[in-house]
């Protein structure tokens, strides 16, 4: 979480970092800042709130460095904004991470008669160079770093120098190399409209870059060879293009997405006793839905787990298992933290990653991308169908059939009922609570439908496997608790349709997702919302469209900051 940048070069360095921050609100939006050196003077422009804030101020300069923050450590407010400079103001740091060990780095400082004006753990970095250094800037951060406990991408000016330093360990940074300018980034987004040519550094690494070169070290300050990648998506994928907001537009992508995902391939024997998915979030879900489809297509047992709890139970997995690691960025701290421990163990990994040459994508032992392009709303739609498409790819690879390419046009035709499903939310947009509910493959649709819902509309939702309803949930059955049900017509459509009539029964308001041409379902459900008639396995897809367009329109008529929910962040890079 965090974005971060640095600029060098010839021209004004204030309008190409918040252009560049405003590309990085997706990893934090609780505040943003600027520090631009001119005639070696260190000028900063911070304050709580978004980027756009920082507009009310231009800052003279060619070099500076930027921040967007995701509050960890002190609430989101103008003390705790980034940069942070140190007391005689000739240093300047921006920190993406946490600094576990910062209250004993904190309690040094103050013994040296130096105090922190923050409540982050952030600050700290920047009074402990300006303490380490002695005319060499990159020196002094390879000294400090070497005492800092956690994660960190960092990038550190000073006011006199020409030079930026960015250093790596856990927290994502590229170099990105323009002419006559270079760049530091959290990612790529923030630097595509000067240039493609980026370097993905690595942990224990540590950056120079000036005006007119770059140099990669490693924390001991030895120089080390560095590979310059091309990026291949380019500025108009990171652009709303005429659409209100990012997530409606990535929605949209969906045809086109899977239809790029349905050329990614495999190259895997099956050599292992069963699969174990780690992943976080929508990800995990699309793991849900990978476990019945590799059951059911390829029998291949698969387990599936939570990142975030994954590494810290009893991990009993062995060399005979093949870890699979899904994730839209690449960068989620605890599925990396997941990989890291499933080779600690002996077994193989398999990342499913969108993000080409993130950490995940580069730690795994073979990565298959899922090719879903840049997804900029912080809410998953593009990158879940993009997974959902390789995890089948990954199912039929182990059988002689193919998957059935119609699904494309499936999507495409589900995304037509987005003007009757935005009718449907003015019904409902108002309630407080929902249920959703679904069986077999519908119930992590059910999950994810839930999770959309709750996080870009702020309305509390609950996703529960129908047939437990009768075990507790029951209870919360009223009028006022719609229940989205979840029944195509597939293998346990009669038990659906029954754990249906059980919600009728008790007054319950139902919104049925079926498939088209479905009378009877009419009569235990107070609205339909029709899908195309597809393939039994390849409901989720149709779903996951009408569950992303009835969260998508909610939170629109109820005003809610759609891409930018409050809270969150889109790359989860901490703990
Ligand atoms: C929800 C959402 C999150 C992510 C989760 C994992 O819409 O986007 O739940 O799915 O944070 O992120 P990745 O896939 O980047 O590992």
């Amino acid at each position: 979480m965090c974005g971060i940048i640095g600029y060098v070069g010839a021209k004004s360095a204030n309008d190409i970092l918040i252009a560049g921050l405003e590309r990085l609100e997706y990893r934090g939006y609780d505040s943003a800042g600027i520090a631009v050196t001119h005639d070696n003077l260190i000028s900063i422009n911070k304050s709580e709130g978004r980027v756009h804030n920082l507009k009310t101020k231009k800052l003279d300069g060619t070099r500076g460095i930027g921040h967007t923050r995701w509050a960890t450590h002190g609430s989101p407010s103008d003390r705790n904004a980034h940069p942070f400079t140190c007391n005689e103001n000739k240093f300047v740091v921006v920190h993406n991470g946490i600094i576990e060990n910062y209250l004993e780095l904190r309690s040094g400082l103050i013994h040296a008669g130096i105090s922190c004006t923050s409540d982050t753990d952030s600050e700290v970095i920047v009074h402990l160079i300006s303490q380490a250094y002695n005319g060499n800037l990159k020196d002094a951060v390879c000294k400090v770093i070497k005492h800092l406990q956690g994660s960190y991408a960092l990038c550190v000016m000073h006011k006199d120098t020409h030079e930026l330093i960015g250093a790596r360990n856990g927290s994502p940074l590229l170099i990105g190399l323009g002419n006559e300018e270079n760049f530091l980034a959290s990612d790529a987004s923030a630097i595509i409209d000067h240039t493609k040519d980026v370097i993905y550094m690595n942990d224990f690494q540590v950056a120079e870059i000036s005006k007119d070169y770059v140099k990669v070290f490693d924390f001991d300050g030895i120089e080390q060879q560095h590979e310059i990648k091309k990026i291949d998506w380019n500025l108009e994928q990171a652009q709303k293009g005429g659409y209100t907001h990012f997530m409606l537009k990535e929605i949209f992508e969906q045809p086109a997405v899977a239809q790029e995902s349905l050329n990614v391939n495999f190259i895997l024997a099956k050599d292992f006793s069963r699969i174990i998915i780690v992943a976080c979030g929508t990800a995990s879900y699309a793991g849900l839905v990978g476990k019945y489809v590799l059951e059911k297509v390829a029998k291949i047992p698969v387990v599936n787990e939570i990142a975030s709890e994954f590494r810290y139970k009893e991990c009993l997995i062995s060399e005979r298992d093949l870890v699979i690691a899904i994730s839209q960025s690449g960068e989620t701290a605890d599925t990396l933290a997941a990989v890291r421990l499933a080779h600690q163990k002996g077994a193989r990994t398999l990342g499913l990653i969108n993000v080409v040459d993130s950490t995940i994508a580069r730690e795994v032992d073979s990565v298959v991308y899922t090719r879903a392009g840049p997804e900029i709303g912080v809410a998953s739609t593009k990158a879940f169908i993009s997974q959902l498409i390789t995890l089948y790819k990954l199912a039929f690879h182990f059988t002689d059939n193919e998957m059935n390419h119609s699904i494309v046009d499936k999507i495409a035709e589900t995304l037509q009922l987005s003007d009757s499903i935005r009718k449907l939310a003015e019904q409902y947009y108002e309630c407080q609570n929902f249920l959703y509910i679904g069986r077999n493959l519908s119930f992590p649709l059910a999950l994810e439908g839930a999770l959309k819902l709750k996080e870009i509309s702020y309305i509390h939702a609950e996703a529960y496997p129908a047939g437990e309803l009768k075990h507790g949930p029951i209870a919360l059955v009223c009028t006022e608790m719609p229940t989205i049900a979840i029944c195509p017509q597939d293998t346990v459509y009669e038990k659906t349709y029954s754990n249906i009539e059980e919600v009728k029964a008790r007054k319950g308001r139902v919104i049925t997702i079926a498939t088209e041409g479905d009378e009877r379902i009419k009569n235990v459900s107070n609205n339909v919302i029709y899908v195309p008639k597809v393939n039994n396995i390849l409901y989720p897809f149709v779903i996951a469209v009408v569950l992303q367009l009835f969260a998508y329109h909610v939170a629109d008529l109820r005003d809610c900051d759609v891409d930018k929910p409050r809270n969150l962040a889109k790359s989860v890079t901490v703990e």
